[in-house]
């Protein structure tokens, strides 16, 4: 079997693509390099660079390289661009997954593993959510990624074995140049902070959360990684879930990890609290027992192991 791993130059994209060839799968990605990096893809796996836009380049790639199955993660990622600019998202993460199951599906590719995300679930007010809770995004972001999954959803009801996977949020890196280096993710954006000697700003501090920090559940990125090798090899073997929680089922707020990155960088810099983001919820933490229960995973990964895996 070989795989197309749309996004593989990307942060996650890129921890999945090894995960894959350490497990003996072929890969190729397929990357518009928009935010990804050509040396993030390993020596030896063939780089195609286009956009998800292009379903002739998607299909011709496709036949080339005898792809059977498709990990998709190619996207815009960012909840407050999303609100500046929802038509690039509507484009780039509900068109462009359209392109990629419609080129897929002309191309008798069977297997589709799809990257989704928590912020399907809007502000649900639920301590943990699973699957079956209702999910009303509160972004354009988290609109267009449960829009992509209707799309998946539709190509599973022809005759593809899907799957989609909402990430929590995803942190940590398995290799310095692997790391997410975004302005959309906390993590690195404290890091920048702490380097440029700059207050880390904390969006919201009067949310109905112990410490009035907004409350994530982070999950390492080698889990994640880890998920969609687990979840790729049993599409192949059978049926999974439409959508699987991928989380540690754990919350930390957004001053723990900012602490937590002061802390282990010895900075002396102190927080600033500022205005609540347009987008964001209190609370939004996985409750991940089907995770568990099908994919046989239980990431414990816990917010001072994440950042010290960021941390030289
Ligand atoms: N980082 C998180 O915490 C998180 C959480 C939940 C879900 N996700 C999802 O995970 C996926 C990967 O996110 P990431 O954090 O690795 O982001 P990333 O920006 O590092 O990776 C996205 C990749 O897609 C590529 N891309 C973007 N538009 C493209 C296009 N039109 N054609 C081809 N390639 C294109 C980029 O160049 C990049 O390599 C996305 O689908 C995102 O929505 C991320």
């Amino acid at each position: 079997m070989t795989w197309l791993i749309t996004g593989g130059a990307g942060y996650i994209g890129s921890h999945v693509v090894r995960a894959l060839a350490a497990s003996g799968h072929a890969t190729v990605v397929f990357d518009d390099l928009s935010t990804g990096k050509r040396s993030r893809v390993p020596a030896g796996v063939p780089l195609v660079v286009g956009s998800i836009l292009d379903g002739d380049l998607l299909a011709s790639t496709l036949r080339e390289h005898g792809i059977t199955g498709v990990v998709h993660l190619a996207a815009k990622k960012s909840v407050a661009e999303s609100v500046e600019n929802p038509e690039l998202y509507e484009l780039t993460n509900v068109v462009g997954t359209e392109t990629v199951l419609a080129a897929a599906h002309a191309c008798g590719v069977k297997y589709f593993v799809n990257s989704s995300s928590a912020a399907v679930y809007g502000e649900s007010g639920i301590a943990r959510v699973s699957e079956s809770d209702v999910a009303i995004p509160a972004s354009p972001y988290g609109a267009t990624k449960l829009a992509a999954e209707g799309s998946v959803d539709r190509y599973r009801a022809l005759d593809m074995a899907t799957c989609s996977l909402r990430y929590f949020n995803v942190a940590g890196s398995d290799a310095v140049e692997l790391r997410d280096d975004s302005v959309a993710n906390l993590f690195p954006i404290i890091l920048r902070n702490i380097e440029e000697n700059e207050r880390p700003k904390i969006f919201g501090n009067d949310y109905e959360t112990p410490d009035g920090t907004c409350i994530r559940d982070y999950v390492h990125v080698r889990d994640i990684a880890d998920a969609h090798l687990i979840a790729a090899e049993m599409l192949v073997k059978g049926e999974l879930p439409a959508v699987m929680n991928i989380g540690t089922g754990t919350g930390s707020s957004v001053l723990e990890v900012v602490r937590t990155l002061l802390d282990l960088t010895g900075s002396s810099l102190e927080p600033e609290f500022v205005e609540r983001r347009a987008g964001d919820i209190g609370e939004l933490v996985a409750d991940v027992s089907l995770a568990r229960k099908v994919l046989g995973v239980n990431f414990t990964s816990d917010v001072r192991e994440i950042a010290a895996s960021l941390i030289n």
